[in-house]
């Protein structure tokens, strides 16, 4: 099992990525001393896979068990969801003391972490996700939401969990698209900070497309390592570190807008080609070589990744990304590529650079 520790004064947790986690969560959770009453949330899929491995470990530990089964997909995302889900829990919160367990991917983490966050005005939660998304980004760093009609991720807090337990062996069952959404981030960790981590995916990204354990455990570890790096500087997102993470989501969010959040694209699809289009406004200001331009765009493509959009309509996305929640005072704000390895937060990138690299990308 690899261990990292995020620092945060009274708020510093462990990241552990290794095998079997699912299987000790009981002993973990006694030792971090948090709570006798696990309530678990998480989605009838995952829990027909995975439940009973995790329940034994909680009861083998002498704890309580409850389980809160959710809708799949970003529908479990709202405040309709939300407010079910916390009325439930409150009827079952008699003389107990509560952990809230979130037991799946990026939606459950977001959901039940902001469940926790505000539950009483707060009550300790532990992540375990359960796809490669969340293993690597989501559950890492306390930004907890739900969906607004209006924008996804509209209301919601900063909430750490008290550890993430990053489960490796529960990524079998995952489809390769499935796979290739994590990836995505993946790359983007790479290009943002790893130029080492780029090369490993250049020669290996075959074996996590596979799920080989080891290759999994590496970029899993590596990816947790930067994304705990930024958000220890930059807790809550004002010091500018943070918002290196947003390479390719500004474009990226706005595809998705664009889509209207349907199964066409998923997030890691519309990031792929965001981070396409953001390389293509590094290259008409001058600020990245072509040879960091191609193999980034290679790599996206050999893993599988779209690097055009299709069937969509270009001036949606361009009218899309300017509800980006990043813009300050109507000025756009982008993370554009340097080198592999290296970005720069730009300011104020002139409309017709943006409608271009949206263009080459049709
Ligand atoms: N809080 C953050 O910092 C942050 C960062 C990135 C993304 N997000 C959020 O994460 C969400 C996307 O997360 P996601 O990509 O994990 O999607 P998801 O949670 O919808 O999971 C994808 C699908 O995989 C299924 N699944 C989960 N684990 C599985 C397993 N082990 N085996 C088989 N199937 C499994 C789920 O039931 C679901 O159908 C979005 O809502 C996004 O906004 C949050
Ligand atoms: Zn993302």
């Amino acid at each position: 099992v690899k261990k990292i520790r995020l620092p945060l004064k009274k708020r510093s947790y462990d990241i552990l990525i290794g095998d079997d986690l699912a299987k000790k969560s009981g002993a973990v959770l006694r030792r971090l001393r948090v709570g006798n009453d696990a309530v678990i949330v998480s989605n009838a899929n995952i829990l027909r896979l995975y439940g009973a491995r995790i329940e034994r470990s909680l009861r083998r530990c002498r704890l309580s068990v409850r389980f809160e089964t959710v809708p799949d997909s970003e529908r479990a995302k709202s405040f309709s969801v939300l407010t079910g889900l916390m009325k439930r829990i409150a009827v079952y919160d008699r003389a107990k003391t509560l952990v809230i367990i979130a037991f799946g991917g990026g939606v459950i983490g977001d959901l039940a972490g902001f469940v926790s966050a505000i539950y009483k005005r707060g009550i300790p939660y532990i992540q375990m996700p359960t796809t490669l998304l969340a293993q690597v980004d989501s559950a890492i760093g306390g930004k907890v939401a739900v969906d607004l009609p209006l924008a996804k991720n509209l209301a919601g807090a900063f909430y750490q969990p008290k550890i993430v337990l990053s489960d490796i062996s529960l990524l079998r069952s995952l489809s390769v698209r499935q796979v290739r959404n994590g990836l995505a981030e993946i790359i983007k960790y790479g290009v943002i900070k790893d130029e080492g981590l780029f090369g490993y995916l250049e020669r290996d990204y075959r074996k996590v497309l596979s799920l080989d354990r080891g290759a999994l455990q590496h970029v899993i570890w590596r990816s947790s390592r930067i994304k705990a790096g930024l958000v220890a500087r930059d807790e809550f997102d004002n010091k500018g570190v943070r918002v290196a993470l947003n390479y390719g989501h500004t474009l990226g969010h706005a595809i998705e807008a664009a889509s209207g959040y349907s199964l066409k694209y998923s997030h890691g699809e519309a990031v792929a080609i965001g981070m396409v289009m953001a390389l293509g406004i590094s290259s008409r200001l001058g600020l990245a070589p072509d040879r960091d331009v191609s193999r980034i765009k290679s790599l996206i493509m050999s893993c599988g990744l779209p690097v055009r959009v299709k069937g969509l309509d270009l001036a949606r996305i361009y009218e899309a990304h300017l509800h980006d929640k990043k813009f300050i005072r109507g000025m756009n704000r982008f993370v554009l590529p340097e080198k592999i390895g290296r970005v720069r937060v730009v300011e104020g990138v002139p409309d017709r650079v943006i409608k271009d690299a949206i263009r080459q990308c049709a």
